[in-house]
């Protein structure tokens, strides 16, 4: 079993999660306060940065392509390298307080 090292930066904490589950799972197994509601990666509660590193998230339906290469939802996203991830970081075109789209600028 392939593990990899998830860094959270904001908080310098850091697990160890293997490729076969999802980072979301192992921050509540090791008393991470990552925030989520769905656990289905439809409400984007569970976002975060990806400031180094890459994961595996195809069931992000909350993202688009694009997004999910800078963003993973945590609830979905698998380690496919060692991670530093900063949560509570949301894509530009999320307002993080609703999780729906911003408004488009006109
Ligand atoms: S908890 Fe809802 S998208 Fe991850």
């Amino acid at each position: 079993m392939t593990e990899h090292t998830v860094e959270f930066v904001s908080t310098g904490e850091t697990i160890t999660v293997a490729e076969t589950e999802t980072i979301l799972s192992r921050c509540l197994e090791e008393g991470i306060a990552q925030e989520y509601s769905c656990r289905v990666g439809m409400c984007l509660a569970c976002s975060a940065e990806i400031v180094e590193g890459e994961v595996t998230q195809p069931a992000a339906r909350g993202f688009s392509e694009r997004e999910a290469e800078e963003y993973a939802l945590t609830c979905m996203a698998r380690p496919l390298s060692d991670l530093k991830l900063d949560r509570g970081k949301y894509p530009p075109s999320i307002e993080p307080e609703t999780g729906q789209p911003a408004p488009a600028d006109d």
